[in-house]
């Protein structure tokens, strides 16, 4: 029997053209695994009216961990539109099966490293090296809201919160509520694990990025919680910031910041920016990481336009294979498969259209796999 099982999820548009491109270099690996095809995705809403089934739920429990690509997600009204007509006015909600997987199996961890590869001409900077820690479970996107507010919700908030006064007079169906939840336990693992991080990598700050001085009670227990955490880690200083002036500080001086922690929104933006400084979204990669199981997935979407055609960069893709192997314990195959990326980027003969290049997804997948 291999020594892995993994779940390949390619998804919609792109995400089959740069799983095509994974496939190339795992190939090439030859890692002691099985690699088992799962559905996801749109076509799956669609024609069954849940983009991730309970059968790809079930693959995954056998699986070790996944490599997911991309998937199309659409707003309500139009998800509903598209269904196969009889499943049309059942009360389907399209709801996003990768906040849903993460949710499904605890992967509390989004872990995003943004380093810029030397010859990138993408780059903001040469030397930006940063790595967010998201929330990934809880906060903004724990998915209790409510359009209208339902009448008791109201009642309860107005008995327990004199600032619901200014809310006064708007009807109900005129409010829409989103529940912003943090769990001390929730707080507390995501910032252990940005620590752990920084003194098994040896950066030697954390940057705690929230907001308690307005959003006092959740972004305050965030930052309660962390200073309890730092204090057992005397040789990583912290550094405590606020999201919005973390944006400008990540324009103007990216280079002096490291690890960096934050919860399930802020995070989401804050680790979009780091990818722009070290070139966008072909070049993102990030992993949902729990404590016994983990999907790794390039940041972008299946951006439909190009779906088909072989002109994604698979950079990002193949990042987050290098972020599996990192994961499993492969830590010397993870260390060859970014010097090959490293070096197919800084040598610069092959590359796709966002780099200024004219070559396939699957030539610069192959110029990697030849340098491993
Ligand atoms: P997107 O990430 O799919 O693409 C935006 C643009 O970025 C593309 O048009 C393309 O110009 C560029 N781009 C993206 N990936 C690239 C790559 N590998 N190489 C070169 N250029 C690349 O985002 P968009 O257009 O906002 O969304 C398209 C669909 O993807 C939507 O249905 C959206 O909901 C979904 N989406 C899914 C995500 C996921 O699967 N995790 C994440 C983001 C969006
Ligand atoms: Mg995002």
């Amino acid at each position: 029997m291999p020594k892995y099982r993994i779940a390949l999820m390619p998804g919609d548009g792109i995400g089959n053209d740069v799983m095509d491109a994974a496939k190339i270099v795992l190939e090439k690996i030859d890692l002691d695994a099985e690699y088992v095809p799962a559905d996801i995705g749109w076509e799956f809403w669609c024609k069954e009216g849940d983009p991730l089934p309970q059968r790809t739920l079930e693959t995954l429990k056998t699986c070790d961990c996944a490599l997911f690509a991309a998937i199309t997600s659409k707003p309500k009204e139009e998800a509903e539109a598209e269904l196969v007509l009889e499943l049309q006015g059942k009360g389907l909600i399209y709801r996003s099966p990768i906040v849903r997987l993460r949710q499904a199996f605890d992967l509390y961890v989004n872990l995003r490293p943004c380093k810029a590869f030397k010859g990138n001409p993408l780059n903001y900077r040469d030397d930006v090296d940063l790595v967010v820690f998201r929330e990934n479970t809880q906060g903004l996107y724990a998915g209790v809201e409510f359009h209208p507010l339902p009448e008791e919700v109201r009642a309860t908030l107005e008995a327990h919160s004199p600032r619901m006064a200014a809310f006064e007079g708007v009807p109900s169906e005129d409010i829409a509520v989103s529940c912003r939840i943090f769990t001390r336990a929730g707080c507390r693992r995501i910032v252990r694990r940005a620590f752990e991080y920084a003194r098994t990598h040896g950066y030697p700050t954390v940057t705690v990025v929230e907001k308690p001085n307005v959003i006092r009670e959740t972004s305050g227990l965030m930052v309660r919680e962390a200073r309890k955490i730092a204090a057992e880690y005397p040789e990583i200083e912290m550094w405590e910031t606020n999201v919005d002036a973390m944006a400008m500080w990540m324009v103007k001086n990216p280079q002096d910041y490291g690890v960096m922690v934050s919860s399930n929104m802020f995070g989401d933006i804050v680790s979009d920016l780091a990818a722009q400084l070290v070139g966008g979204l072909g070049f993102a990669s990030s992993g949902n990481i729990g404590d016994k199981f983990a999907v790794f997935e390039p940041t972008h979407g299946s951006a439909p336009k190009y779906a088909g055609l072989y002109k994604a960069n698979p950079t990002a893709m193949l990042l987050a294979v290098k972020l599996m192997l990192d994961w499993l314990g492969e830590t010397e195959t993870a260390q060859k498969l970014q010097q090959a990326i490293a070096d197919t980027i800084a040598e610069g003969s092959v590359r796709t259209y966002d780099l200024g290049g004219s070559n396939t997804t699957l030539e610069v997948a192959q110029a990697v796999a030849e340098r491993l």
